[in-house]
């Protein structure tokens, strides 16, 4: 799935840089405190237990989709309608009930919304409410358990983010119909990993987790690095998660967030701050830490946090070439990515 900042790339570097400084049987246990959509908690899967945690709750049914499971749900309070998935993916489109208020979707981000917006075209609007509100129906009919709400929720949203009109971020839609958004949505499985170990999704604020997710033989914190927050950048799949019918505005129709929901790690103000408080709280017996050259934050200052509350003999620092999302990013020196590594005191 398209997500910014995803580490999807670095994956092999990230590894490498990791067993310089331990091998895998000294690690069972692996926190992905700020998972996005779990490329690293995927990666790293097959070694570890798994943990992934971030703020947002699309970030956290995607994860869970991808990585809670070992092998597919079982679905037993379903099992009349056979796979859940072809049976979303079956569902007839009722013409006529487009409009009803309870479509979300299809009244705010369609050309035929009062205020028209080009993110869906209205066959995978309708599609995406009717999804939604199916997935939603069995879980508060307890047809199905709560791991299996998030993952089916998980599976639409990665459907979704395919036929979304967007160049990857929902601030804006495309002028022009973007191939991929004419195509209609489906829903599939994701490729899952048995690892046979337990793993586990969480939404909670990194600042707060560690009460909650502690002792972990290694946390990874790739924290947002810049001003642009993933809370308006996601806005339309966030509110597609929770299905809350939001007040919108604006152009994209973004919900808004309540300053507990927006991250510090964004502000040029708090991030240092934010930074030094989560890891004088970290637990973890290792951290890791990934951060764009490009950055509120400067090499220096993470470096001395982590020896700060580390134990500096066995801090290492390398830095990997990166490149800018979508070649958007106008920087005047090539972009790197950081790689932090210090065992805890
Ligand atoms: C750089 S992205 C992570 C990308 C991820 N490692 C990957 O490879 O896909 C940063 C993530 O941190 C999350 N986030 C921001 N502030 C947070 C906080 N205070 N607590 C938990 N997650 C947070 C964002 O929602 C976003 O998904």
């Amino acid at each position: 799935m398209r997500y910014l900042g995803s580490k999807r790339k670095h994956l092999p570097q990230i590894e490498k840089f990791l067993l310089q400084k331990t091998d895998h049987k000294n690690i069972k246990t692996f926190l992905d405190l700020f998972s996005g959509t779990g490329a690293v908690g995927f990666h790293f899967k097959p070694y570890y237990s798994v943990t992934a945690n971030d703020i947002l709750s699309f970030c956290t049914a995607v994860c869970c989709a991808k990585l809670s499971f070992n092998t597919p749900p079982e679905f037993k309070g379903l099992k009349d309608l056979g796979d859940p998935i072809n049976y979303l993916n079956s569902l007839r489109v009722n013409v006529e009930a487009t409009h009803e208020e309870k479509n979300f979707i299809t009244n705010n981000y369609t050309l035929s919304a009062s205020t028209p917006r080009k993110f869906f075209t209205e066959e995978n609007a309708i599609k995406i409410d009717m999804i939604r509100q199916s997935i939603e129906l069995w879980y508060v009919n307890n047809f199905i358990t709560e791991p299996e709400y998030k993952y089916l929720v998980g599976c639409l949203i990665m459907a979704v983010s395919k036929v979304s009109n967007t160049a990857g971020i929902y601030a804006a839609f495309l002028k022009h119909w973007d191939n991929r958004a004419l195509k209609p949505i489906e829903l599939h499985h994701p490729i899952l990993i048995n690892n046979n170990k337990s793993n586990s999704v969480h939404n909670n604020d990194a600042l707060c987790a560690f009460k909650q997710l502690p002792n972990y033989d290694l946390c990874y914190i790739d924290p947002p690095y810049n001003n642009r927050h993933y809370t308006s950048n996601y806005h339309l799949l966030e509110t597609i998660a929770r299905y809350d019918y939001p007040h919108i505005s604006g152009i994209s129709g973004s919900r808004s967030f309540t300053s507990n929901e927006k991250s510090l790690f964004c502000s040029k103000a708090f991030a240092y701050e934010a930074f030094d408080r989560l890891i004088n709280c970290a637990t973890s017996k290792r951290i890791l830490v990934s951060y764009s050259s490009n950055g509120i934050l400067q090499k220096d200052e993470i470096s001395d946090i982590l020896k700060k509350y580390g134990r500096p003999k066995t801090f290492k620092f390398e830095e990997i070439n990166a490149e800018p999302y979508k070649s958007k990013e106008i920087t005047k020196k090539p972009l790197k990515e950081y790689l932090f590594f210090v065992e805890m005191r």
